[in-house]
């Protein structure tokens, strides 16, 4: 059985963390459940790690769905989020329903996330109405990083007491958890304690229920822009660039392949057919 939403609801309150990390194909699916890791998330953030583009506002949802698709296939026991429903893909009641219902039909996933907060309280209760589990995301938002720009968010009592309305809104509304990104940490603690919802942290401090990194950060594959939250368990990249230059090597100076990589044959059959070549 996968894992369900239940299940992530009762770590919170058993008080014991978790780890989310995002994936976007079939092999690193695999691996992250191997890991024991609950939660996926196939984040929009693909759009800059996996597509190339500077920001996540060019995803679209046949991206989303074509990436979540393959995690679904590498996985039998993770709950797969589908990180963000796209861009503009949840303007409004019908585009979400529409959004939500192509990930879980098409893709396969068990739930989607999406951001902002009490403007998204309706769009949240009708999904979770139909049964499609929602989580939030609040703090830094990458959708809005051309409004807010790419900084921590609720540092003043205004900016602080607009996150907790929202914070408020999004779990009234349905959702079952609610992503925290680049939220101070005293504040994203002080959320984690009021909600009844499990909290999950990305440059928020360890007083979150839980924490979401991303794949290339956490593995050491994206140089392009390195969080200050980030923690590098490996440099992948380093080893990859290392293993490709002792490939190429290998076969510029003629030692790989070598005949225990390839296949014989019978050379009769071969001079059989050389002869009728002529
Ligand atoms: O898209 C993503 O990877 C995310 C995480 C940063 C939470 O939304």
């Amino acid at each position: 059985m996968r894992t369900a939403i239940i299940d992530i609801q009762k770590l919170k309150q058993r008080g014991e963390r978790f780890a989310m990390v995002t994936a976007y194909d079939y092999t690193s699916a695999q691996l992250a459940e191997r890991a024991g890791i609950p939660l996926l998330l196939v984040g929009d953030s693909l759009g800059m790690v996996v597509l190339g583009h500077a920001t996540t506002v060019p995803v679209t949802l046949d991206n989303m769905v074509h990436h979540a698709a393959a995690v679904v296939r590498g996985t039998a026991k993770a709950l797969v989020v589908v990180g963000d429903l796209p861009f503009l893909s949840y303007a409004n009641v019908d585009a979400a329903v529409s959004a939500a219902g192509r990930l879980m039909q098409e893709a396969g996933v068990q739930a989607v996330k999406l951001e902002g907060g009490k403007s998204m309280a309706p769009i949240v209760r009708a999904l979770t109405s139909l049964g499609i589990p929602v989580m939030g995301h609040l703090g830094f938002t990458p959708q809005s990083v051309h409004q807010i720009g790419l900084r921590v968010q609720g540092r003043t009592a205004a900016a602080a007491r607009q996150l907790i309305e929202d914070a408020d809104a999004l779990a009234e509304a349905g959702a079952f958890a609610v992503v925290l990104e680049l939220v101070p940490e005293p504040l994203a603690r002080f959320l984690t304690k009021r909600l009844s919802i499990p909290t999950i942290g990305i440059g928020a401090g360890p007083g979150c229920d839980g924490q979401v990194q991303v794949w290339h950060d956490l593995l050491g594959l994206y140089d392009a822009f390195k969080p200050r939250h980030a923690k590098r368990y490996a440099e992948i990249g380093e080893a990859t660039v290392a293993a490709l230059r002792a490939y190429a090597t290998d076969v510029v100076t003629n030692t790989f392949p070598t005949s225990a990589h390839a296949s014989d044959m019978d050379i009769a059959e071969l001079e059989a057919a050389i002869a009728a070549a002529g």
